[in-house]
């Protein structure tokens, strides 16, 4: 019988044995971020590699603690030498829809203050434009959530606030804001949509990774192709 391929496992395990001692090292959340905490946690006990972490949420940071790994907090942090994590698509210019997992201003912190950014896919996460297979998550401040709505709606935005895993109340981040999910027509440009929600009072943050990405590494099939960034 055919060995079951595992490409999320496959990418994190790539990007995991990029890793070397004495970087300070962003963890993602996610699937395919699990499997990266997994695979730097058996590389310190099995070969000794010496790293410290700092997580992206609180699910990761709870998953690296249980493992042994240090994870010291976003507070503590000027630079990162690399941030690892998974993302909802990919465009063909690296440009990423993220947030299924709502905590998107630590984790745009981290792709931000990181030396490299690498973004672990499979090729089910590759579109042709953001917002092809979810809604735009946008992260607002709880008492500003209908004035943002409206302005997202007046640039041809849809959608309501996210409801939480049980469906009777809001999801709600790890440190309080709500989350909207909107959906735009298929013409909609992710850079300018981008720049037109960085713009909106309210929003403490979006899906909308621009510029970001260092590399992707997509798997597909047991392969491992890798796009990197061109020099700017
Ligand atoms: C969390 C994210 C995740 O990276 C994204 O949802 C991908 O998740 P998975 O690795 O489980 O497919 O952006 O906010």
């Amino acid at each position: 019988m055919a060995k079951d391929i595992n490409d999320k496992k496959n990418v994190a395990i790539k990007a995991a044995s990029l890793v070397e001692h004495d970087m300070v090292v962003g963890l993602g959340t996610g699937s395919t971020a699990n499997y990266f905490i997994e695979e730097l946690a058996r590389r310190q006990k099995e070969e000794g590699l010496k790293i410290v972490t700092v997580a992206s949420s609180i699910v990761s940071s709870r998953i690296a603690q249980g493992q042994g790994l240090e994870v010291i907090a976003i507070e503590n942090v000027t630079s990162l030498d690399l941030y690892v994590d998974g993302a909802d698509e990919v465009t063909d210019d690296m440009t990423l829809l993220k947030g299924r997992g709502s905590d998107l201003v630590r984790e745009k912190l981290l792709a931000k203050a990181s030396q490299q950014f690498y973004v672990l896919v499979d090729n089910s996460k590759l579109v042709n434009r953001i917002g092809e297979k979810f809604p735009i998550p946008i992260e607002v401040m709880p008492f500003a959530w209908q004035l943002v709505l409206q302005s997202v709606e007046q640039i041809g935005g849809e959608g309501d606030l996210r409801p939480n895993a049980s469906g009777d109340g809001l999801a709600v981040t790890s440190h309080g804001s709500l989350v909207l999910d909107m959906s735009f027509d298929d013409d909609i440009d992710g850079h300018m949509l981008n720049h037109q929600l960085n713009a909106i009072p309210g929003v403490v943050e979006h899906g909308i990774f621009a510029n970001l990405a260092t590399s992707i590494f997509i798997g597909a099939n047991g392969q491992i192709d890798q796009r990197k960034k061109l020099a700017d």
